[in-house]
């Protein structure tokens, strides 16, 4: 039960390479790989002879032959050499290719019909692809169900516990948050007024001194979650419509179902102060890390307990506001694509 007609994240850029990476996406087994001019190529991951997954087959140059019986698959998902090798294949002995577009930093697929698909859809993460900004991150799998790391990421009260070591600050609790809903667009908002700067918002702002902090959550359907985070001196007014004035992030969130227990996150921040500082990129990429391992061992923990309590129902409470929108758009979604002529 998954959207469907929707771009998801496959791959971050740097995982693919000429050699196929097999992955899962909304319950598709898919592989890529790139051609020689670095276009990503896409395709079902089952060889139409018997189902061997191709991934396990031999590049041949943009081409792969399957590693049973050695049928050519092209880079567009037809069959160009048969077994025996004086047999023409069929022009029906093919594999699906799906859309792919690489955008900010990400490799994106298509799951759903083929002619639907517009890149115009690809939900605008604009902080990882500006010049003045700068982005990196890495990749966890999850076995959890990919609503649940949308709850995480739309409740950031977890964090006073959650990460306690490392990030939790009781003024999170403290703060109150608004959510709202524009269509699909999910936002809760929290602005913290005149508080002290936690080190990491103090050392990325080079001062002391009494600030303004924000966490925006913004749910971006069907399953992307970016949060604009920062503080600015007090004295330079930042307001919730312009708040550029001192050092701002994006937590950058993209799930990508693999099956009804089980997802790929990938995740990253992007900033715009220190662009340049490499090492710096690296640190906060290694803390972020560990940061988000955090929240794996407890969103597994709570997948498993999920799955063995089936009796019992998840409870929401106000701090829940900004996932259980999130599900709702998720699930009219869902449910328009089952309505007569949906999506
Ligand atoms: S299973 Fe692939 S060629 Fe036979
Ligand atoms: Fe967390």
């Amino acid at each position: 039960m998954f959207v469907r007609n929707q771009w998801y994240v496959a791959s971050w850029d740097h995982e693919i390479d000429r050699q196929p990476l097999a992955r899962r996406i909304c319950g598709e087994s898919i592989l890529l790989y790139r051609r020689f001019d670095r276009s990503v190529v896409v395709l079902h991951d089952a060889c139409p002879h018997r189902l061997l997954p191709l991934s396990m087959g031999i590049k041949e140059g943009d081409n792969i032959r399957c590693r049973y019986h050695g049928l050519l698959i092209d880079s567009e998902g037809r069959a160009i050499e048969m077994p025996i090798r004086s047999e023409r294949p069929h022009k029906s002995i093919c594999v699906k290719a799906y859309p792919v577009v690489e955008r900010h930093r990400f490799v994106w697929v298509w799951i759903g019909d083929a002619d639907k698909a517009d890149a115009k859809l690809i939900p605008d993460f604009w902080p990882c692809s500006r010049s003045d900004w700068t982005f990196d991150g890495d990749y966890y799998h999850i076995q959890c169900d990919y609503r649940l790391v949308i709850d995480n990421l739309m409740d950031l009260s977890h964090e006073t516990y959650t990460h306690q070591g490392s990030i939790g600050q009781h003024e999170i609790l403290e703060a109150p948050i608004q959510t709202q809903t524009d269509g699909n667009h999910v936002t809760v908002t929290r602005w913290m007024a005149g508080i002290d700067a936690p080190p990491f918002w103090r050392n990325a702002l080079k001062q002391e001194g009494p600030v303004d902090r924000w966490q925006i959550c913004h749910f971006l359907a069907p399953s992307s979650v970016i949060i604009d985070v920062g503080v600015a001196p007090v004295a330079a007014r930042a307001t919730l419509e312009h708040h550029d004035q001192g050092v701002r992030g994006f937590v950058i969130d993209a799930l990508s179902p693999e099956s009804d227990t089980s997802c790929h996150y990938f995740w990253g921040m992007a900033r715009n102060f220190d662009v340049n500082d490499v090492g710096f990129t690296a640190r906060l990429k290694h803390q972020q890390g560990a940061v988000f391992r955090e929240d794996v061992a407890v969103l597994e923990a709570q997948q498993r307990s999920i799955l063995v309590n089936p009796d019992l129902k998840l409870r929401g409470f106000s701090i829940d506001a900004g996932g259980v929108r999130a599900r709702h758009v998720i699930d009219r979604m869902i449910q328009a694509q089952h309505a007569p002529g949906g999506a």
